[in-house]
C-alpha cells in the first residue's frame, strides 16, 4: 500500500502505473499546513478522472482536531475510494464524530474505515474501537508516530514497537480485520527494508505500507507468494483430496498435514489467484 502525498502531482501520475494494491492519498503528514486545502483540491479532482485500475484508492485525512479534519472527511465522502485511513483515532467516541462527518458529506453508511495505530492511548483503546458498529476493515500501524509517542529512538523502531505490532495483529485477528504493517523510513538501506518485510510477515500482516517506488518490488516478493509455496500448496491439496474420506491426519513431504493445514493451502492458492488477477489490467 503506497502513500503519495496529495500535494505531490507527479507522485500521483506515478503511482496509477505502479504494481500495488493500494495507493493512499495523503492529506496528513506529509503535507504542510499550507498545502492542506491544495492538496484535497488535488486529490478531488485527481479521483474525478484517474484511472487506478486494479489498485484500491484510499485517503488519509486530518484528525479531527486539527483545522481541516472535518472538511477533509466531508469533501471524500462522495469520492470513489475503497476506504477513508483516520490518522492519530483514540477511541471510538472520535470514531463517530468522523462518521457523523462523512455523512455532512452524503457518504454512504458503509464507507469503510481504515484507522491508524499509532498512539499509546489508541493501541489501547482498539478493543472497544472495534467493538463499535462502524464499518472497520483495515489497522494500519503508524509506526512513525508510535516510535516517536513511545519515546523509542530512530533507526530502533522495530526492535522498540515489537510487541506492540505483535498485539496490533492479534486484535486485527480477533476482529476479522487487515493489518498492515508500518512504514520504513530508511531508503538508502535495501537489505535493512526487506529485512523488516520479512519481520512483518513473520508476525501475520497481510501488507506492507510503503513510501517510495523503489520500495514495491520487495514488499510485493515478501508479501506475495513463492511458487514453490503454490507447489507445497498443490500437493497438500491433492493429497488431502484424495485421501479416504474419514483421514484426520496424513504426512507430506515428511510434513505432518491436518485440516487446518489443507485450508491454509488453500487459502495460498486463492491469494496467488488474486495476486493474479490484479497485474491483469496493466497488461
Ligand atoms: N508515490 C509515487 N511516486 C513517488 C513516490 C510515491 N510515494 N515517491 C517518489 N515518487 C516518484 C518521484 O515522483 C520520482 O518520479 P520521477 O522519476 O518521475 O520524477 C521518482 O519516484 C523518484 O523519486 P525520488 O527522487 O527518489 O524521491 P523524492 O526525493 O522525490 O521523494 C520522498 C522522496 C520520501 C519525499 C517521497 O518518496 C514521498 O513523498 N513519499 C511519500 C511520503 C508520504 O506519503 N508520507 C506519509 C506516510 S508516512
Ligand atoms: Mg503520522
Amino acid at each position: 500500500m503506497l502513500y503519495v502525498p496529495g500535494s505531490n502531482s507527479r507522485a500521483i501520475d506515478k503511482a496509477q502505473e505502479l504494481p500495488v494494491d493500494a495507493v493512499i492519498l495523503d492529506l496528513e503528514d506529509s503535507v504542510a499546513p499550507d498545502h492542506k486545502l491544495a492538496a484535497r483540491t488535488q486529490v478531488e479532482a485527481v479521483l474525478e478522472s484517474a484511472e487506478f485500475g486494479h489498485r484500491e484508492v484510499v485517503v488519509r485525512v486530518n484528525a479531527m482536531d486539527t483545522p481541516w479534519g472535518k472538511s477533509d472527511l466531508a469533501a471524500v465522502a462522495s469520492l470513489p475510494i475503497s476506504a477513508v485511513l483516520i490518522p492519530k483515532l483514540e477511541s471510538e467516541r472520535q470514531l463517530e464524530a468522523c462518521r457523523g462527518a462523512l455523512h455532512m458529506g452524503g457518504a454512504k453508511d458503509n464507507l469503510p474505515f481504515w484507522i491508524m495505530a499509532e498512539t499509546p492511548r489508541g493501541i489501547l483503546n482498539l478493543r472497544t474501537i472495534l467493538e463499535s458498529d462502524q464499518p472497520i476493515a483495515a489497522i494500519v500501524m503508524g509506526t512513525a508516530d508510535l516510535a516517536k509517542n513511545m519515546g523509542i529512538p530512530r533507526g530502533s523502531e522495530r526492535a522498540g514497537l515489537r510487541s506492540t505490532l505483535e498485539h496490533c495483529v492479534l486484535v486485527a485477528r480477533a476482529f476479522g480485520v487487515s493489518a498492515l504493517d508500518g512504514v520504513e523510513t530508511d531508503l538508502n538501506d535495501p537489505e535493512r527494508f526487506e529485512s523488516a518485510c520479512l519481520e512483518g510477515k513473520q508476525m501475520g500482516f497481510d501488507g506492507k505500507t510503503l513510501i517510495h517506488p523503489n520500495q514495491v518490488a520487495t514488499a510485493n516478493k515478501v508479501f506475495g507468494v513463492t511458487t514453490e509455496q503454490i507447489a507445497q500448496a498443490i500437493k497438500i491439496v491433492e493429497a488431502w483430496k484424495t485421501a479416504p474420506e474419514d483421514t484426520g491426519v496424513m504426512v507430506v513431504d515428511g510434513d505432518m498435514v491436518e485440516a487446518l493445514h489443507y485450508e491454509q493451502a488453500l487459502k495460498t492458492l486463492a491469494d496467488n489467484r488474486e495476486i493474479g488477477k490484479r497485474g491483469k489490467d496493466d497488461e
